[in-house]
């Protein structure tokens, strides 16, 4: 059977628009991450999963271990449903109420880890918690610097670069009596989030192959730096780095304790075009034809279901059973209704459906309140998402 028959029936019960996840390809995708990971934990991004009940699945695997969210409400969240006993919050917050909370919470206080760095983020979280007990986690620049810093290859996060900072600001930490610095974090988005073989793209591919090597030799000498420097001053019970896409070269890394992944589960778009893995795309939505507008055109209800990022064509959703349809230049994703060219448009009928991909993983679940799982031919579980149970943290 084909896929798209087998997605067909499973959900022929369904009303389109709906969202599934394959339980098959989410189950081998995360089987791919743990292999990659070499007996290293994986701690999974909760912002590219969004559904509770999927992240509860995943850290009953072997080779997941613990959460990384995305906002301090939402591992207030998690640590209340007892989802994990290790939840870090990779981003910096500035939630005073919410740090009030997680102090007030002996059990939260105990799982939840958040972020910083930077001298004002120890002030702020002092000031909101009263000097009560917090663990904290020190975030590294992970970016990759040429031509003496007038090139900058990989996000704008930590203002944190050198052994010397990092040991400056775990210093500061250990004066400060209810802050224990208990992680470290470097998260190389510039190897990690970015396809080194794109289509199409020789001269563009070599380039980042040629950047992604020279950045990971790099990283590895300053992070272990880093690690040995903050050591000297803090216990650590982590040391993060890492992705989907560098799952493998991250754990294989002495300083590095664990890795994270999260994108590689639902194999979105944007993960794709890799040399060192492949996985299946496992979270998809379908959506109904509702009208013909000319021969070679298809009209599918919404669709315009675009990810965060740099706004340009890698940020659609992708047209992906059945295959050959392609967006209108002029049109791309619509809010309401979208047109599809190509000829497989000829074989379609209003009410058929065509199944789309999300660009990125986890902001799908923004759009739909529930997954239906599919095992084989049949929904097994419909769950919902971060939505659906009225959580929308970003
Ligand atoms: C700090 C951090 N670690 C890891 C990741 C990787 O997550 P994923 O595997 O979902 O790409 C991200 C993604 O942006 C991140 O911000």
């Amino acid at each position: 059977m084909t896929l798209r028959k087998r997605y067909d029936l499973a959900t022929s019960h369904l009303e389109p628009p709906f969202a599934i996840v394959d339980l098959a390809a989410f189950r081998s995708n995360a089987a791919n991450l743990t292999r990659r990971a070499h007996g290293k934990p994986i701690r999974v991004a909760s912002k590219s999963v969004r559904c509770r009940t999927l992240l509860e699945q995943v850290l009953a695997m072997d080779g997941f271990a613990g959460v990384m969210a995305f906002t301090l409400p939402e591992a207030l969240w998690l640590a209340e449903e007892r989802v994990s006993d290790d939840i870090l919050v990779a981003y910096p917050t500035a939630d005073q109420s919410a740090l009030a909370r997680l102090a007030d919470d002996e059990h939260a206080a105990a799982v939840v880890t958040v972020m910083v760095d930077c001298v004002e983020h120890l002030d702020l979280i002092e000031k909101a918690t009263g000097g009560r007990p917090v663990r904290v986690c020190l975030d590294i620049d992970a970016a990759w610097r040429a031509a003496g810093g007038r090139i900058r290859v990989g996000a704008l996060r930590s203002p944190v670069r050198t052994p010397e900072q990092a040991g400056g600001l775990a210093r500061e930490i250990a004066r400060r009596p209810g802050l224990r610095l208990v992680g470290l974090m470097a998260y190389e988005s510039q190897i990690a989030g970015v396809g080194d073989d794109p289509p199409g793209k020789p001269v563009f591919s070599r380039a980042v192959r040629l950047i992604q090597a020279q950045s990971r030799v790099e990283l590895a000498r300053r992070r272990a730096l880093i690690v040995k420097a903050v050591r000297e001053v803090a216990d650590l019970e982590f040391v993060n780095g890492g992705g989907t896409g560098s799952v493998e070269k991250t754990a294989a890394e002495k300083a590095v304790t664990e890795v994270a992944a999260g994108s590689g589960l639902y194999q979105s778009v944007l993960f794709d075009h890799y040399t060192n893995f492949s996985g299946s795309p496992a979270a998809l939505f379908a959506l109904p034809v509702v009208r013909r507008p000319a021969p070679g055109v298809v009209t599918v209800l919404g669709g315009g279901y675009l990810a965060s990022g740099v706004a340009d064509r890698s940020r659609l959703p992708q047209p992906y059973l059945p295959s050959g349809l392609r967006f209108d230049a002029r049109e791309g994703a619509g809010e309401v209704q979208t047109p599809l060219l190509g000829a497989a448009a000829d074989r379609l009928r209003i009410g058929d459906r065509v199944w789309f991909r999300h660009a990125k993983a986890g902001e799908l679940c923004e759009r739909f309140d529930a997954l239906h799982l599919v095992d084989g031919d049949r929904v097994t579980a419909t769950v919902p998402t971060y939505r659906g149970e009225g959580r929308t943290f970003l």
